[in-house]
């Protein structure tokens, strides 16, 4: 049986074994893991395999970006090797996402979700000037979730503040990826727009990315149950 839990913990260790450890001290009927660029360059492929004899489904967010072919064989290979979720960066355009929908329609049997990333939180409108784009981030972030749409992605990497608006203009069946999640009573750290697990649900999140408040918590378990019992998940 599938995970029921929205949430997917962000495994951000410079170690696989650190990463591995953490993930012993989860339980996949709990949460789904995330695995990024720092722990995926330096363990390789393997830590996909170690995770998925643990039980866990995987979101890999390497957000790939590059040319139309080049992207496509490698959702291609990430859906091979069973990955539950996998990402690019809408602004690699229409060509590029609609090269990796066609790959993964391609593979028997496959069925990993493949989302989009719009404008990185971290980009402010004076970053997107810089860049050549002369819009506020979240005019930005509509733009490209619409063209992302539109190109067959099955959803968007977006803020929380965000999951209203895009829910409303794509529908509710596009599947919204929030990170910046905190439970009440969490350290914010660095992130600067929060909101807590059931907020973001409201607002029509479908998977909530929790890192530190989970992974950097005396039990993290604890955290875990505890905001999936604030969520209502029957596990
Ligand atoms: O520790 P924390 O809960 O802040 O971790 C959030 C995770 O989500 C990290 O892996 C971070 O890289 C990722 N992320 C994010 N903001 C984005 C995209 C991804 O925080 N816009």
């Amino acid at each position: 049986m599938s995970c029921q839990s929205p949430i997917v913990v962000a495994l951000d260790f410079p170690t696989m074994a650190q990463s591995i450890e953490m993930a012993k001290r989860l339980d996949p009927k709990l949460c789904r893991v995330k695995v990024g660029k720092e722990l995926f360059t330096t363990a390789g492929p393997v830590i996909l395999d170690e995770l998925h004899n643990l039980g866990f489904d995987i979101f890999l967010d390497l957000k790939f970006h590059d040319i139309p072919n080049t992207v496509a064989n490698a959702v291609s290979v990430a859906a091979k090797a069973g990955v539950w979720m996998v990402n690019v960066h809408a602004s690699g355009g229409r060509r590029m996402m609609e090269a990796s929908a066609n790959a993964l329609q391609q593979l028997p049997d496959q069925n990993t979700l493949l989302i989009a990333v719009t404008v990185l939180t971290s980009m402010d409108q004076s970053d997107l000037l810089e860049v050549g784009i002369d819009l506020t981030p979240e005019q930005h972030v509509k733009r490209l979730a619409s063209l992302a749409k539109s190109s067959g992605m099955d959803g968007v990497v977006c803020s929380a503040q965000e999951s209203a608006m895009l829910s409303s203009e794509l529908g509710k069946d596009f599947v919204l990826v929030t990170p910046g999640i905190r439970p009440v009573g969490s350290a914010q750290g660095d992130q600067k727009r929060i909101m807590t697990p059931a907020q973001a649900m409201a607002a029509g999140s479908h998977y909530l990315v929790m890192g530190r408040p989970i992974t950097q918590a005396d039990d993290p378990i604890a955290v875990l149950t505890q905001s999936n019992q604030d969520l209502g998940v029957a596990i």
